[in-house]
């Protein structure tokens, strides 16, 4: 399967400054940018942005409203209205939304143009905005309809992240204890840690996985960490309220039940559970189920996942480091979701 070529990754204060340096040098023959931003990105200060082309700002709605066929359409539209032809560019200035629609709207209009992301939250800029996948959400779940598109480049500017309410930054921080943990770095160095750090070191974990594994194959199904009850646990809540839980706390809480299943197949033992605490606990992430969620509507997702393919799969540490373990026993998932609940129930209060 062909690869694409390389692209760079600008993380640092100020960075969002360079978008029309980048696309001078990536795309001299543009002549045109359509940028793809939301109305609430937009009432920041830092959100204008120069890419000393031919300019077209495309509001989008803000969060999950963003990513649906309709956007997509409506998008594509603009960018014809825009005059966009294949030599131009697509920027996506946002969240993870916005860089899923954006990348998505590139990868179709015209058979694809160019993009190049300016990723605002944190989960943006160690996550969605690199790695190439793009993707909208249809009524029967989320990411559904989309497409491998890697951008021309992405400039993650840490200046931006001082807007950032708490909830966001604690959602990117589940991604980044995922990123960490698979990298083998223990809580003292993720307590010392800044925001650069952070994002460097989790992206450069992204980066060799996916170039290993560019279509999701293999290796970079690694990524998917504590995602497997984390989705179950995520969509669960979103049934009874949108807000309670965003997208990297249940990752979070994820994490925690996967090692937790790890040491009940023997693949690890207590140190290992310790130590991915310590980590989440320094980041600031809970990591205790909430309550009330049913073990059988939990188990019932976890097989349903798109990435299942019909049996229980996890991402599991072990003694060879970590590994997609499928065929998992649906009896030993029950069990250690059981013991996880009752953990969780008394955990909250008692061991925060
Ligand atoms: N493509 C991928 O590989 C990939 C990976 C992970 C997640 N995702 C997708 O990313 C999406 C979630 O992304 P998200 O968590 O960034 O959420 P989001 O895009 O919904 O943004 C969250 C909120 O933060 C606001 N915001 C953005 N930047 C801000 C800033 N600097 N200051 C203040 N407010 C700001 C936005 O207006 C929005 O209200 C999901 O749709 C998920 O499916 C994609």
């Amino acid at each position: 399967m062909a690869t694409t070529p390389p692209y760079d990754v600008e993380v640092g204060p100020g960075v969002r400054t360079r978008v029309a340096e980048l696309l001078a040098a990536t795309r001299p023959r543009a002549r045109a940018a359509a940028v793809v931003t939301t109305a609430q990105v937009r009432r920041w200060p830092w959100s204008d942005l120069d890419t000393g082309l031919d300019q077209t700002v495309v509001e989008v709605p803000d969060g999950e409203r963003a990513k649906s066929l309709a956007e997509v359409e409506r998008l594509c539209e603009a960018f014809a209205e825009a005059g966009l032809s294949r030599d131009d560019v697509v920027v996506g200035l946002g969240g993870g939304a916005v860089t899923d629609l954006a990348g998505f709207a590139a990868a179709v209009y015209l058979r694809g143009v160019r993009v190049v992301h300016v990723p605002t939250t944190l989960l943006a800029m160690v996550d969605a905005s690199v790695g190439g996948k793009t993707g909208v959400n249809l009524p029967a779940g989320k990411n559904l309809v989309g497409a491998f598109h890697q951008p021309l480049g992405v400039l993650a500017d840490t200046e931006v992240l001082s807007t950032l309410p708490d909830r966001e930054r604690r959602s990117g921080l589940g991604e980044v204890a995922k990123c960490w943990l698979l990298d083998g770095r223990d809580h003292e160095e993720v307590v010392r840690a800044n925001d650069e750090q952070m994002i460097a070191v989790s992206l450069a974990l992204k980066a060799r996985l996916v170039a290993l594994d560019e279509h999701e194959l293999g290796a970079r199904a690694l990524l998917n960490y504590g995602h497997t009850l984390g989705h179950a646990v995520e969509r669960t809540v979103l049934e009874r309220d949108p807000d309670e839980l965003r997208h990297g706390e249940a990752v979070a809480i994820g994490i925690a039940f996967a090692v937790r299943l790890a040491a009940r197949l023997g693949r690890v033992g207590a140190a290992t559970i310790d130590e991915h605490d310590r980590v989440l606990t320094s980041l600031g992430l809970r990591r205790w189920l909430p309550p009330g969620l049913s073990a059988d509507g939990l188990m019932d997702y976890m097989a349903r996942d798109k990435k299942a393919r019909h049996d229980l799969r996890f991402v599991l540490a072990g003694p060879e480091g970590f590994e997609l373990v499928a065929g998992v026993d649906a009896d030993v998932v029950r069990a250690a979701l059981a013991e996880f609940a009752a953990e969780s129930s008394g955990g909250e209060a008692t061991r925060g």
